[in-house]
């Protein structure tokens, strides 16, 4: 069971069909242009959409507010430092900001970036950086059904091949993402790491972690890593930031709070030369673009994130969703981890051809059916079509992502969830396919129209 009970409850918003019929025709069928209450289940993102504790609230009533020297800078700069053991801690607004002032401070153009894959805005801030990201991910990523423990590990044989490679002086650094939120959130194995981390040591390479999903990586490993067994998530959190050089952190995941982020650097030189940047863009570095109740809140949901009792829960929670599914006759990238279920709706809807977009058909049919967002990962996230809508690029799996929001939804949503699963399916050969009729050049998923095209 849950290790907390509600203190305060906000109603969810229910609507007809109808009304979700026409919200859907008036958004032309993308869901990130829905009003949030027009929406009942939101799987959108696990992103500071988390219920913060009772302590964190009242630890933010005594945030001190003080531009610069605030006290609780100082606590969440203890906490962190105790946590990761890097001495530089530099507050950020999100971990975005965090990429971008770590690879304007450290990369230079024309350099490389190795990663088990780099999240999206991490790659285009390496790309912006005027360098090249290279995803590395094991080949054992690529079995979706596949019960292997660890299928976020980094490939260590192209790791070590890329280093010793032609282009090995011009690798500036590698990215380690826990848990790996672009291989459908599988974890990282300490053994990985710690392989990954020798490698990095013996080319004078610095490796980072992003770090976002730390606490439940670290949970996954006392649970499918045998020499971890006995070892707490704590213990296992401070031993993977042992290994890296500092870590960029999104603390709207695993810090549980609506907004902000750090990056930890064990390197002062670096740390001199990020500040700057810190300074120009973000903030004073004792509040970095937070307020300083944000700083206490985060110290306190750094901790909170690490109790093996409520990361249990999380993961039964993500179990039963997953329970849910498969009943429901739909795969999943298996096996489950705990921030989010992928669907494989390309085997699901095969009626479907990768540029009518399986993943996007199903997303928008479980908002018809049962009012819940979720986010398409697939060919209209990664793909491109000429301007008749043919493919030029496919995604190499047509998923949507189911995230779950820390805290904050009970069995009983999951199991509105399971309904509308279950609906989708039995009507399945009559979902349509999706017509592109307006994309923007960049990041097209957010923003572009579509229209449905049945087959
Ligand atoms: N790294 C990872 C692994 C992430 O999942 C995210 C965000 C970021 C970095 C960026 O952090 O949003 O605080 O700037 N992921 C969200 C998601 C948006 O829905 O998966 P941010």
């Amino acid at each position: 069971m849950e290790p907390y009970r509600v203190k305060v409850v906000e109603p969810i918003p229910v609507t007809t069909r109808e009304q979700r019929e026409r919200a859907l025709r008036r958004v032309h069928y993308n869901l990130f242009g829905l009003r949030a209450d027009e929406v009942t289940i939101d799987l959108l993102t696990d992103s500071g959409t988390g219920a913060l504790s009772a302590a964190q609230w009242a630890a933010g009533m005594a945030g001190d507010e003080s531009y610069a020297g605030s006290r609780s800078f100082y606590h969440f700069q203890d906490v962190v430092r105790d946590l990761t053991s890097y001495p530089c801690v530099l507050p950020v607004h999100q971990g975005r900001a965090a990429e971008r002032i770590l690879f304007s401070a450290l990369l230079t153009p024309g350099q490389i970036t190795l990663s088990n894959t780099h999240f999206d805005t991490t790659r285009a801030n390496v790309e912006l950086a005027g360098c090249r990201a290279v995803d590395l991910p094991c080949p054992r990523a690529q079995d979706l059904d596949s019960d292997e423990p660890f299928k976020g590990d980094i490939d260590l044989r192209r790791l070590e091949g890329a280093l010793r490679g032609p282009d090995g002086s011009r690798i500036a650094l590698v990215v380690m993402t826990l848990t790996n939120n672009g291989e459908a959130g599988q974890p990282v194995s300490m053994d990985n790491l710690a392989r990954a981390a020798a490698l990095c040591r013996e080319h004078s390479v610095p490796l980072f972690l992003d770090a976002a999903r730390f606490a439940e990586n670290a949970w996954l490993v006392t649970q499918r890593e045998a020499a971890y067994r006995d070892m707490t998530p704590r213990q296992v959190a401070e031993e993977a930031f042992r290994l890296a050089d500092g870590c960029l952190m999104s603390a709207k995941k695993d810090g549980i709070v609506h907004i902000g982020g750090f990056l930890g650097l064990r390197d002062r030189d670096l740390a001199e030369r990020c500040e700057p940047l810190l300074i120009a863009t973000e903030g004073f570095p004792t509040y970095g673009g937070l307020a300083g109740r944000d700083l206490d809140m985060i110290a306190l949901g750094l901790t909170e994130a690490l109790d093996p009792r409520y990361l249990r829960s999380r993961a039964d929670a993500a179990l039963h969703l997953a329970h849910l599914t498969r009943d429901a006759g739909i795969d999943i990238v298996e096996p489950p981890g705990l921030h989010a279920l992928y669907l494989n709706a390309g085997r699901l809807l095969p009626h479907i051809p990768p540029h009518r977009f399986p993943g996007h058909a199903l997303a928008c049919q479980l908002y018809l059916e049962g009012g819940i967002r979720s986010v398409e990962l697939g060919s209209l996230y990664l793909g491109r079509e000429d301007e008749k809508g043919n493919p030029i690029t496919t995604a190499p799996y047509e998923l949507v992502r189911l995230a779950l929001p820390r805290r904050t939804y009970g069995i009983g949503h999951l199991n509105h969830v399971g309904e509308a699963l279950a609906a989708a399916v039995k009507g399945r050969e009559r979902i349509p396919g999706y017509r592109l009729v307006e994309q923007p050049a960049l990041l097209r998923h957010f923003r572009c129209k579509l229209e449905p095209a049945p087959a």
